[in-house]
Parts: C-alpha cells; sequence; structure tokens
C-alpha cells in the first residue's frame, strides 16, 4: 500500500524548537514525531511512503534512510518549488499515488492518535465510493475542519466546511484520509486546499465517508497542543503498553500519574515526577527538582530545587537552581536559564541566556 504525509514548510507554529530542526524529527514521546506515523503506517502493511515537503529536505533524509531499513519501507521526497497546500502534493505525486488503483493514506503531519489504518482501509472498500476521512470529536471544533453527516446515513459526508465562523457541529477532521486514485482527478497541480477545493465537492457527489476513531487524538503542532498531546499519549501508553513508562513501583522520584525516563537519563535525590512527564536521552535533574506536565529534550540539565510545569525544555538546553519555568513555556536548544529566575510563558530562542524574570509571555530572541 501507498501513502502521503503532509509534512509541509518549517512548522513556524513550533518555534523555536523547529528553528533547530526540522518539525517531523522534533521527539513526542522521545521519537521522532514522524516515526511514529512511519510506524503505524509500516505495520499495516504501507511499503510506499511520499513525504511531501516545500522545504529543502537534506537535514531529513540521513535520518529517514535509517528508518526504510529498519520497517522495509521505501520513502521518497516529494519537494515543491512554492507551498502547494493540502491538496497540491498529491497531484505532485501521482505518479506514486496513482501507480496501481489500490487506494492510498493521506496523513497531516501534526497530529497524534492510535492509527486505526488497517480498519480504515477495510470500512474504505466496503462502501466503494472515493473517499474515507477519519473524525473524532472536540468541544472546539472552529479551528478544524468541521463535518456533517447525510441525515439517516451513519458515515456519508453531507458537508465538510473548513473551519466554519458559526458552530455546525463538533465532529471533525482528525487529518487522516484514505483515498481511490481517482480522486487526483479532481486536483490540478497548483496551490489547492484539500478541505476547501477537493472534500466539499467529493461530498457532494456522496462519494465521501466518515470513519469515527476511538481514543485520544491531538493536533500537536503548537507548544501548548503539543503538551495536551504529551499527556494523551501518555495515559494511551499506560493502558496499552505500560512497560514504555517508568515504573513507580521501582522509581521513587516518579510522583503521581505517567511518566516516560529515557534510561540514559540521571536523576538525583528527593525529585518529585509527574504526572504527565518526557525526560529524554542523556538529560541530567539534580536534587529536589519539581516536573509536571513537561517535555525536557535530549542532553537538558535540570539542577537542583528547580521547578518546571506545563513546559518544553529544549535540548542542552539548561534551568539554574531554584528557577522556576511555566506557561507553556518553550526553550529552544542550548538555553541557559541562570539560577533563581522565574519564566513564565517564555519563547526563548536558541543559544540564550536567561538572567533576568519573564513575568509575562513573550518570545525572547
Ligand atoms: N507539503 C505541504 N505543502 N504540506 C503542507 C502545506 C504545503 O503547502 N501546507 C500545510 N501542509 C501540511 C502541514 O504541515 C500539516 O501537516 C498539514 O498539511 C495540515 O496543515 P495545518 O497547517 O497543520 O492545518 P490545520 O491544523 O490548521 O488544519 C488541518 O488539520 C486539522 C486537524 O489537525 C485541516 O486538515 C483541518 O481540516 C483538520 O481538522
Ligand atoms: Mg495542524
Amino acid at each position: 500500500m501507498k501513502a502521503l504525509i503532509l509534512v509541509g514548510g518549517f512548522g513556524t507554529r513550533l518555534r523555536p524548537l523547529t528553528l533547530t530542526l526540522p518539525k517531523p524529527l522534533v521527539e513526542f514521546g522521545n521519537r521522532p514525531m514522524i516515526l511514529h506515523q512511519i510506524e503505524y503506517l509500516a505495520k499495516a502493511g504501507v511499503t510506499d511512503i511520499v513525504l511531501a515537503v516545500n522545504y529543502r529536505p537534506e537535514i531529513m533524509v540521513a535520518a529517514l534512510q535509517s528508518y526504510e531499513k529498519e520497517y522495509n519501507v521505501k520513502i521518497t521526497f516529494s519537494v515543491e518549488t512554492e507551498p502547494l497546500g493540502t491538496a497540491g502534493p498529491l497531484a505532485l505525486a501521482r505518479g506514486i499515488l496513482a501507480k496501481d488503483d489500490s487506494p492510498f493514506f493521506v496523513l497531516n503531519s501534526d497530529i497524534t492518535c492510535d492509527y486505526p489504518f488497517e480498519q480504515l482501509r477495510d470500512f474504505h472498500l466496503s462502501h466503494k465510493n472515493e473517499g474515507t476521512i477519519v473524525v473524532t470529536k472536540v468541544d472546539d471544533p472552529s479551528k478544524y475542519g468541521v463535518i456533517v453527516n447525510q441525515p439517516g446515513h451513519a458515515s456519508k459526508i453531507e458537508r465538510f466546511v473548513e473551519k466554519p465562523k458559526e458552530f455546525i457541529s463538533n465532529k471533525i477532521n482528525a487529518g487522516i484520509y484514505i483515498l481511490n486514485p481517482s480522486v487526483l482527478d479532481r486536483i490540478q497541480l497548483k496551490p489547492t486546499s484539500i478541505e476547501k477545493d477537493v472534500f466539499p465537492f467529493v461530498a457532494q457527489d456522496g462519494e465521501l465517508h466518515t470513519f469515527d476513531l476511538d481514543g485520544f487524538w491531538m493536533d500537536i503542532g503548537q507548544p501548548k497542543d503539543f503538551l495536551t498531546g504529551t499527556c494523551l499519549y501518555l495515559s494511551h501508553l499506560a493502558k496499552k503498553q505500560s512497560e514504555l513508562l517508568t515504573d513507580p513501583a521501582t522509581q521513587d522520584f516518579v510522583h503521581k500519574g505517567n511518566v516516560m525516563v529515557h534510561p540514559s537519563a540521571k536523576i538525583g535525590k528527593d525529585c518529585r515526577i509527574g504526572p504527565n512527564v518526557v525526560i529524554g536521552p542523556n538529560v541530567t535533574v539534580g536534587d529536589g527538582v519539581r516536573l509536571q506536565r513537561c517535555v525536557i529534550l535530549e542532553g537538558a540539565a535540570i539542577k537542583d530545587f528547580a521547578w518546571v510545569h506545563s513546559s518544553i525544555i529544549g535540548w542542552h538546553s539548561t534551568v539554574g537552581r531554584w528557577s522556576r519555568i511555566e506557561g507553556h513555556s518553550v526553550l529552544g536548544d542550548d538555553v541557559t536559564v541562570k539560577d533563581e529566575i522565574y519564566v513564565n510563558g517564555g519563547s526563548i530562542l536558541p543559544h540564550k541566556s536567561i538572567s533576568a524574570n519573564i513575568t509575562e509571555p513573550q518570545i525572547i530572541m
């Protein structure tokens, strides 16, 4: 089977992390975001994966070559000379997507869930129409594509409206599709939106269905949602793959809830860690440190008695003794926060040194 992942541009909404690494390589649950998707696709029998990007992907090529071998898939970069939106990249990759009559998967690259690819394919083949969209329910649908089913029909879509101004339904597009190659005949090779220029028309023709997602889902393309997605992912692991979490019975620093600590990380004495914390490779955590609802990326150092809440600490950054970081702060690569500093909602660019308090959310460059 075939799949295309809409990787897109530089991931500006996930800055300052994406100033250092392209978004797909930023670690989510201690593994590059894209690796979660590749692994699920490979497990479902996908052998051809197209990564649709609109920047020079050199930095990703090396990382992904090793995954090709590990997961036995062929990964092709499809590089746009101008951003082609969410539909144009499908036309650009037509050579691969339409090389046979079988349907192909399409994924937004910035989402996380327990991907139901096999059930999705079986359902799609059973209704024999052109496309199936995975849907989930959210409280605030205004920043998503919203879907209304045909009255009296469990799965056929009557309307697809991207980011509606007024409430029409709380059923939203989860950013995972399976489409027949015939859909490509509806897409021109130019900047086009699949949500605005393609799906409404496929729905009008009665050719588009929904598939309900079970379990967690999140768009993790911005820091606040990345942290929420991390919480959801960890509680999913607690139910399905608890061996990936740190066992509170053997590690008394695990205070409450779900914690993932890389085996190479070093944790000091009398720490209280959790709930919802991910600690990356070679991180060092001093004594008496309090961590909650946060992600500490590879090589970072959290010094004695520091306190981190609802924040992301970038690779090789240092949080000083008695410092307090909170409010969806994001430290880029190699940032130093001096001792006894307070940071609330700071977005701090790589290589900065912070020696004065940041009390209100702001970007430090
Ligand atoms: N190759 C390529 N080229 N990819 C692109 C381009 C482009 O020009 N523009 C956007 N993308 C990629 C993004 O990187 C992302 O993976 C995906 O397409 C969706 O774009 P976003 O910018 O993240 O859209 P969104 O989050 O506002 O809305 C989309 O996702 C929601 C679910 O998270 C829509 O598909 C909504 O309908 C959906 O509900
Ligand atoms: Mg998104």
